[in-house]
């Protein structure tokens, strides 16, 4: 395992064996299909955004739980070599590692979790708490207990992100310390219980994550890009047109690099902008982590990417 002396971001989350089998389509209930290809990657929605965040920031640390399993050797190896520190990463005995099986199919996806040792926490490590406190920003999403959730937000001095996927209810409490909580249109449309088809309703709904005590809100709109909104405004990033091979894992794209960039000191608007690029072209080739561009490709997409609306 290695460690980072100073991370930048520390991510809370999740670490998964994604299966991924590819199809000619996506299979209806009841039915059998036979895999065109099936490979064996580094997932899980913390694991992917902590990969996300060292690519941007270069100083991403991941605090996770995996079985005492080959299977958890083998993801804390592959985020080693990724540059991710794991020196926080506690093998559960008698749990398996988690694992996803995901089916993609003409750019769209389905993913089953077996959350495995992620749903196994005791209370955060004295050293998992000193982390936490000591980074500029902390990066939690959902596929972990509400209570470990909980403990990093109160943990948290610098800025805590919150991805709420997948979508269930977010305690106003934890909701309060979000600069941002990020969502996509339907997480959105969970959260508030209104209806989210676009960048006008999805500015409304994400006010009214404001009003609940969110101090900032971003939610990702796919092919129309990103709206944002905190205290200093609000604003709609528009994404290039691109054609999407494989959406998976682009979300946690997006909330990695823009965590990473936040914590290098740029505001919410620029690091919209920036994981809308970084996000655009993971979208354009298959896999998870392994689309996930450079700081140079990001840099070039950023070049490329249409102004605000
Ligand atoms: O967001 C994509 C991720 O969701 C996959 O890597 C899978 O492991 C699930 O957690």
């Amino acid at each position: 395992m290695t460690s980072s002396p100073a991370p930048l971001v520390v991510v809370v989350g999740s670490v998964n064996l994604d299966v991924v089998t590819e199809l000619d389509h996506l299979p209806r209930p009841g039915q059998t299909l036979i895999a065109r290809s099936v490979r064996r990657n580094v997932g899980g929605k913390g694991a992917n955004q902590a990969v996300a965040a060292q690519i941007t920031c270069g100083a991403a640390s991941f605090v996770g739980r995996v079985g005492d399993d080959a299977d958890g050797r083998e993801l804390v190896a592959e985020l080693d070599r990724r540059g991710v520190a794991t020196d926080l990463v506690e093998k559960v005995q008698g749990e398996p590692s988690g694992a996803a099986y995901i089916a993609v199919a003409d750019g769209q996806n389905t993913i089953v979790v077996a959350a495995g040792a992620n749903s196994v926490w005791g209370a955060l490590s004295d050293e998992e708490s000193t982390a936490i406190e000591a980074a500029p920003v902390v990066v939690c999403q959902l596929e972990i207990p509400d209570a470990v959730i909980a403990a990093a937000a109160e943990r948290c001095t610098g800025r805590f992100v919150l991805n709420a996927a997948p979508a269930r209810p977010v305690a106003d409490s934890v909701l309060r310390r979000c600069n941002p909580v990020i969502v996509n249109e339907n997480e959105l449309a969970d959260l508030t219980g209104r209806a989210v088809d676009g960048p006008d309703s999805a500015l409304t709904a994400a006010r009214e994550l404001r009003a609940r005590g969110a101090l900032g809100v971003v939610a990702t709109l796919g092919a129309a890009g990103a709206i944002w909104v905190d205290a200093d405004g609000h604003g709609h990033q528009r994404s290039p047109r691109v054609e999407v091979v494989d959406s998976t894992g682009a979300g946690d794209q997006f909330v990695g690099a823009l965590a990473a960039r936040l914590a290098v000191g740029h505001g919410l608007a620029s690091a919209v902008r920036w994981a809308t690029a970084a996000a655009s072209v993971s979208v354009q080739s298959v896999g998870t982590v392994d689309s996930y561009p450079d700081v140079d490709a990001i840099d070039a997409a950023l070049d490329r990417l249409p102004p605000e609306a």
